[in-house]
């Protein structure tokens, strides 16, 4: 049974039951032992051609190669506005059950609160509640299912919106410039970018070491920025998936992961990062991730195949038929998996 919301499971002693991981996938390493191995960069100087541009590319572009997750600094992203929308968005999810859930979108609705989300035909489901915008394109956006509270939040999420999308772009930029390309390459092979801002909210959990806030995964789309308090949670994985870490958690910083189509575009080169998010049991914690996605009709393949290499799509595909084989072969994963059992 799903429950509407998850304050009152939080206030439980034990977990209930489908929330609780498989052995091995349950957390490793604790939401608050921080590692300070993935890559803070600072932008300020990234416009300035003829000064500090080039090294903050190459710090990025490394990033990128190297572990596909790094955190930027100095983004230009106002950070009264970075405090605004997460102080309203902490507003939102303690407003009670009933205001929350008006604008549940469980059945299918674009955009919304929900809690939990997980996979159709998954057993066990994320400890978060998530509230979700569909900002771009501009005709994607139902006001009717962006909450109204609290007061203000609406106006505060489309500067928010727009803000990253023009951060996004530019760090893409950095990227097209990398794979030898022209800087609009990769917003260009998005076609109508499109962006959603989910917000996440992890409230503290009875028994954080069965669960996941949000299990393992690689981000689907070109790139995401993501922005989190203090708290800690986020993992990212080294040695090819075999150890996690905890990202430390930077004030005002936006912690840049590359997605799938990011991945198949750079034919490989710039790293998927593969990651989760763990809950705690001292406090609720709050993460706010801006998903810059191509358009689903958009084509994904390499658009720069180095010499020497193979590319690693077969085929163009678009970027629905992209999201659905990965998917599938996620439910195929948690199908063979539960007949092992
Ligand atoms: C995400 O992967 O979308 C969110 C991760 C987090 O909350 O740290
Ligand atoms: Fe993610």
């Amino acid at each position: 049974m799903v429950p509407s919301t998850l304050t009152a499971l939080a206030e439980e002693r034990t977990l209930q039951a489908s929330f609780v991981r498989d052995e091995d996938e349950r957390p490793k390493v604790a939401y608050n032992q921080f590692s300070s191995e993935i890559p803070v960069i600072s932008l300020a100087g990234i416009d300035d051609v003829d000064g500090k541009r080039a090294e903050i590319c190459k710090n990025i572009v490394e990033a990128c190669e190297n572990w596909g997750i790094f955190q930027v600094v100095d983004h230009g992203v106002d950070a009264k506005l970075i405090s605004e929308m997460t102080h309203l968005a902490k507003e939102f999810f303690a407003l009670p059950a009933e205001e929350k859930l008006r604008f549940d979108m469980s059945g299918g609705k674009k955009g919304g609160f929900i809690v939990s989300s997980h996979l159709q035909g998954e057993a066990v489901q994320d400890w978060r509640e998530i509230v979700t915008y569909f900002s771009y394109p501009l005709k994607t956006r139902d006001y009717s299912r962006w909450p109204d509270k609290p007061e203000g939040w609406i106006a505060v999420t489309k500067e928010y919106s727009d803000k990253l999308m023009g951060l996004a772009c530019k760090l893409l930029e950095v990227l097209s410039e990398a794979m030898g390309l022209e800087k609009e390459a990769l917003t260009k092979a998005c076609v109508d970018m499109d962006q959603k801002v989910v917000v996440n909210f992890y409230p503290k959990c009875p028994q954080p070491d069965l669960t996941l806030g949000l299990k393992r995964h690689t981000d689907p789309g070109t790139i995401t920025l993501l922005l989190q308090d203090q708290v800690g949670g986020l993992q990212a994985t080294r040695d090819n998936g075999r150890t996690w870490i905890t990202v430390q958690p930077v004030e005002g910083a936006f912690v840049v992961n590359l997605g799938d189509h990011g991945h198949y575009l750079s034919n490989g080169r710039f790293k998927n990062a593969d990651h989760q998010a763990v809950v705690n049991s001292d406090c609720s914690r709050l993460s706010i991730a801006t998903f810059q996605n191509p358009a689903p009709d958009a084509t994904v393949y390499p658009l720069k195949i180095r010499e020497g290499e193979k590319p690693i799509l077969e085929e163009p595909i678009t970027f629905a038929e992209m999201y659905r084989r990965k998917m599938s072969k996620d439910l195929e994963l948690a199908r063979v998996k539960k007949l092992a059992k």
